[in-house]
């Protein structure tokens, strides 16, 4: 059984208990279904878990008991096998004096497991992960507790990020392949997460950990080494970033607050160092051929810069993360490969990287997450400075990916961004008054089983994105086509009354024609455009203005897809079945 998750450890003089249910609660958009803490108190590991979301766990088992100074927790998103109390982390060995957390798929599991069995070891759970305990109880009959790690450590194969404690030693041990990690220290405290997001509110210290790492973790003291390099130094960096615009403050959920802050973030994604953007233009010209290689939205932020790089004539291939495999025979030292991703960790996108790399193609991305595997695997990056994204569903990441792609593609073409009026066409978009409009529009829709979307160029990325949208977190069924292409069958679908969204753009004329063939058929015609159309039945007014349409026109959807998931009852912020970084393949 695999799984994806939030991991947290901590040792310090402070009170674990508290610190690790903070932290937690700081990863649940990693996973959500069940969750479990791990305490050393007395001389024994107390372990409480279940099935649920951290703070109905939290209220039935009391995660503030016993108090401790170490502890371990972990919140799950299972990708296959059940969701159950036992196979909530964390897990233990027989003699119940090593618990322990994973982040990740330990692939040869069935192999380790079938050679403990043998040697007497009982599992409670259908988990990869318990496997792990049992291996390190395995070799501690033979080694130390550190040793014993080590050793289990050099027989997994697969994705980890691994935090375990011991009955009778006050220290974590940790180590990472594939799967995020992060140290944090302060003067007679040591954490360890799987992303700096968990720690911010308790140190500004932080390492990124390396693949293969193994650390230990002691009050204030961190030691490192590499299981296959042997002795390194690892940089304690220090990371100012303002934990307050991280907090929800007063809005209802962080969707929401996040679509609210996307003027800055478009004003922040422009601010790039411009030696590090030159790069990038240099590569795009020199490079033989171009994949766009992403995930979810991010891919959609590729398709998007698959066609205003066309504009600007370079021909890309954009293709989705997981399929970049068959592609591969294509790939050469003469390839460049942008990848995109908000966490930069999406394991699809990474493994698609690795592989180009081992072909010799030259990996640039653009990464929302400093310090995530993806910054650190490419040869260069840009930063979209987007700040932390909490809601599982991307919707100012979006927007800082788009302006990145509107950044070279100015740079190509020699075309200005008009950073302060679009700046403040984002903030008109997100008025009062224009939310105001969009709940009645969510109003008309929110008890519809179905919309189709349509747009040309541009506009059919932002049909996708913004059918993307709808489906995650308001499972309203929703499926965008090029305005040309639903004749071709799709609109077999169109009776009367179904809800039709129109993206006009470039091609008024076109998109105008394709959206008569939908009303012809009944369908209920929400246009999304500058002017009001007479084919229209709702009009959502947008600006028109060549490529930063790409901005306008998506803003009124995110702010649709929001209200339509809280009119339907469901949280948007944790849409059922998802996660937000996706660390398995
Ligand atoms: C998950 C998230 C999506 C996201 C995609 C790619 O599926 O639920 O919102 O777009 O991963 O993530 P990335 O971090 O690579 O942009």
């Amino acid at each position: 059984m695999s799984k994806m998750c939030g991991i947290i450890g901590y040792v310090g003089n402070k009170n674990a208990n508290e610190i690790i249910l903070k932290g937690i609660k700081r990863l649940e958009y990693r996973g959500y279904d069940s969750v479990g803490v791990a305490f050393v108190k007395d001389g024994k590991i107390i372990i409480k878990k279940d099935v649920g979301r951290i703070d109905e766990v939290h209220k039935k088992l009391n995660f503030l008991e016993p108090e401790s100074n170490i502890g371990l927790a972990h919140t799950r998103w299972a990708t296959h096998g059940s969701v159950t109390k036992g196979n909530a982390h964390p897990h233990l060995d027989c003699n119940e004096k090593i618990a322990i957390v994973h982040n990740g798929i330990i692939e040869n599991y069935q192999e380790i497991k079938e050679f403990l069995k043998k040697r007497g070891h009982e599992f409670k759970s259908q988990t990869d992960s318990e496997v792990i305990a049992h291996l390190i109880e395995e070799f501690s009959r033979r080694v130390d507790f550190e040793n014993a790690c080590k050793k289990a450590f050099s027989m997994l194969q697969g994705s980890f990020a691994v935090l375990v404690i011991n009955k009778d030693e006050e220290k974590i041990i940790g180590i990472r392949k594939d799967s995020p990690l992060v140290i944090g220290i302060n003067e007679n405290e040591s954490f360890a997460a799987s992303d700096i997001y968990a720690l911010l509110p308790f140190t500004r210290n932080l390492i990124f950990l390396h693949n293969y790492d193994f650390v230990v973790l002691e009050k204030g003291k961190v030691r490192i080494e590499n299981l296959i390099e042997g002795k390194v130094e690892r940089e304690v960096e220090r990371i100012d970033i303002n934990v307050e615009e991280t907090d929800k403050k007063d809005f209802h959920h962080y969707m929401i607050k996040e679509i609210l802050e996307e003027a800055d973030v478009f004003e922040r994604a422009l601010n790039q160092d411009e030696l590090k953007v030159k790069k990038f233009i240099e590569e795009i010209k020199k490079a033989k051929k171009i994949f766009l290689v992403a995930a979810g939205t991010s891919y959609h932020a590729c398709l998007a810069g698959s066609y205003l790089l066309a504009k600007a004539g370079i021909f890309t291939r954009p293709i989705i993360a997981s399929e970049f495999n068959n592609f591969l025979n294509a790939i050469d030292e003469d390839t460049l490969i942008i990848a995109v991703s908000q966490s930069g960790e999406t394991a699809d996108v990474l493994e698609a990287i690795r592989k180009a790399k081992e072909r010799k193609a030259k990996i640039f991305s653009i990464v929302n997450v400093y310090g995530s595997s993806l910054t650190r695997e490419s040869d260069e990056f840009l930063l979209i400075n987007a700040g932390f994204e909490i809601s599982v569903a991307a919707t100012k990441t979006y927007i800082a990916e788009l302006a990145i792609f509107l950044l070279l593609h100015s740079k190509l073409t020699n075309k200005k961004i008009n950073k302060e009026e679009i700046k403040a066409k984002i903030l008109d978009l997100l008025s009062r008054s224009r939310r105001e409009h969009i709940e009645k529009v969510a109003e008309l829709l929110k008890d519809k089983q179905h919309v189709f979307l349509i747009g040309r160029g541009l506009e059919y990325v932002t049909a996708l994105e913004a059918a993307l949208k709808i489906k995650e977190i308001s499972y309203i069924h929703a499926e965008a086509f090029p305005g040309g292409e639903i004749k071709h069958g799709t609109i077999a679908l169109i009776e009367k009354d179904t809800p039709c969204i129109v993206f006009v753009g470039e091609e008024k004329e076109k998109i105008l024609s394709n959206t008569e063939e939908l009303k012809a058929r009944g369908g209920f015609i929400i246009g999304v455009s500058e002017q009001n159309e007479r084919i229209f039945d709702i009009w959502i007014k947008v600006p028109q203005d060549g490529e930063a349409s790409l901005i306008y026109q998506i803003i009124p959807m995110q702010l649709l897809a929001y209200r339509l998931a809280v009119l339907r009852g469901f949280d948007p912020d944790k849409p059922r079945n998802l996660a937000k970084s996706v660390t398995v393949l």
